[in-house]
């Protein structure tokens, strides 16, 4: 993460990536403009040793190009790209896979901005989303897979993604990836109603990502992180990616080249200084967390802790957990004895904790998601995904645990 795919000779010894502030590139001669042009647009194979050269920041910059080839050994990928921020990155992806008439597969909860995009904006283009819950098993995915089936052919489309969001946000309800590639094959068999398309397998993997779970090792085909989070992790710029291999990654290119939802320059350079880090301050957060989630599994005004470490080895999940990830985390909700009112005044007491929604920054972050993030979904399905009013999701940063500890006591004390 501190040299891959940059050498100081390219830039006059500079020991650091110089920010390529630019919106396009001076071509040496209007033949260079053109073979560019040729492959970018893929007029034509590349020639023996060939490199597509720079053109617009829209189409490549050194910034970017830098960080998503370190972005690509963390995900294991052939390819990386970077994007204005989690949601394009989604948004993008679907739009690349996704045409009027076709239905997609998604697990439930889904980070509420996901939510809408799925609920609200695909509907209206004619893409239609069939819903299964994460967590307790596969019957869900294989039951919504049939279902998306006869959707697809009642609408005449093709079933055109599995989209996965595991763990999810809040719950941290699991979903079987290598279960979903299964169900992508048996839906997208050689011929048959879809014509030998079988859905892409997409992962947002923002949670768990890109330390503790590697989602194209376990079947996807691509794998989307919200950059804003841990990769960024500093709280001061928003971000996304998506990674996977080249036939995947394509279309996906493609459209991102065309709806412009690159990310820039100068957001490109930050994230490179934080990929520095990334492993220490991961590992850092997920051994605070633990702590924190045995402290308030050991509070009486805690009802339930909502931490994968804490998964009973009865539970359906604790095997899946186990097989898929990598770490519990440091992101997670807990139901504290009451509701709303008991929530919102332990919240405000936090001293040390910030009143905020995202995760994944170095300080430590707390917000009530049934009021906040996913305050746009209808309150019967906040109650069937199990986003009461009594929880509370924090994001552990990298503090002493020992005083995250103390205030979390002090503003439970506080709810009187
Ligand atoms: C799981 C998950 N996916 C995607 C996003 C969207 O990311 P961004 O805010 O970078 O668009 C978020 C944001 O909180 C998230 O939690």
């Amino acid at each position: 993460m501190m040299g891959y795919g940059y050498s100081p000779a390219l830039s006059e010894g500079a020991l650091k990536p110089p920010l390529f502030q630019t919106s396009t590139f001076a071509f040496r001669s209007a033949e260079e403009g053109k073979a560019f042009f040729e492959l970018a647009y893929g007029l034509r194979e590349k020639k023996q040793g060939e490199e597509i050269g720079l053109i617009y920041s829209r189409i490549n910059n050194p910034n970017l190009e830098v960080l998503e080839d370190r972005l690509a050994i963390w995900d294991n990928a052939a390819a990386s790209l970077v994007f204005a921020s989690g949601m394009a990155a989604i948004a993008t992806s679907m739009l690349a896979y996704l045409r009027p008439g076709d239905v997609f597969i998604f697990s439930e909860p889904v980070y509420g901005g996901t939510e809408y995009l799925v609920h609200k904006i695909l509907p209206e283009f004619g893409v239609h989303g069939v819903g299964f819950m994460a967590e307790g098993g596969s019957a869900g995915l294989w039951a919504a897979a049939e279902e998306a089936k006869r959707r697809a052919a009642e609408s005449g489309g093709k079933v055109g993604a599995i989209y996965l969001e595991t763990p999810a946000n809040p719950t941290n309800g699991l979903v079987d990836i290598s279960a979903a590639r299964e169900a992508s094959h048996s839906l997208g068999g050689i011929g048959g109603a879809q014509g030998g398309i079988r859905p892409s397998v997409m992962v947002d993997n923002t949670f768990l990502g890109p330390l503790w779970q590697t989602p194209l090792d376990l079947g996807a085909d691509l794998t989307i992180t919200s950059l804003t989070k841990y990769v960024g992790g500093h709280s001061d710029l928003i971000a996304g990616s998506v990674s996977g291999s080249d036939p995947f990654i394509a279309p996906v290119r493609v459209m991102r080249t065309i709806l412009g939802t690159m990310s820039d320059p100068h957001t490109g350079w930050l994230l490179m200084r934080s990929l520095e880090t990334l492993k220490l301050r991961m590992e850092a957060a997920a051994a605070g967390a633990r702590q924190v989630a045995a402290f308030l599994r050991s509070h009486e005004r805690v009802k339930s802790v909502w931490f994968l470490d804490f998964l009973p080895k009865t539970h359906p999940d604790r095997e899946l957990f186990e097989r898929q990830c990598k770490s519990a985390g440091s992101t997670f909700a807990f139901e504290i004895e009451g509701g709303e009112a008991e929530a919102f005044r332990f919240l405000n007491a936090l001293k040390v904790f910030k009143l905020a929604v995202s995760l994944g920054g170095t300080e430590s972050l707390a917000s009530h998601p049934a009021a906040m993030t996913h305050s746009d979904v209808p309150p019967e399905s906040r109650a069937r995904l199990g986003i009461t009013d009594a929880l509370v999701r924090v994001s552990v940063g990298v503090e002493a645990p020992a005083d995250l500890c103390a205030d979390l006591d002090q503003a439970l004390a506080a709810i009187g």
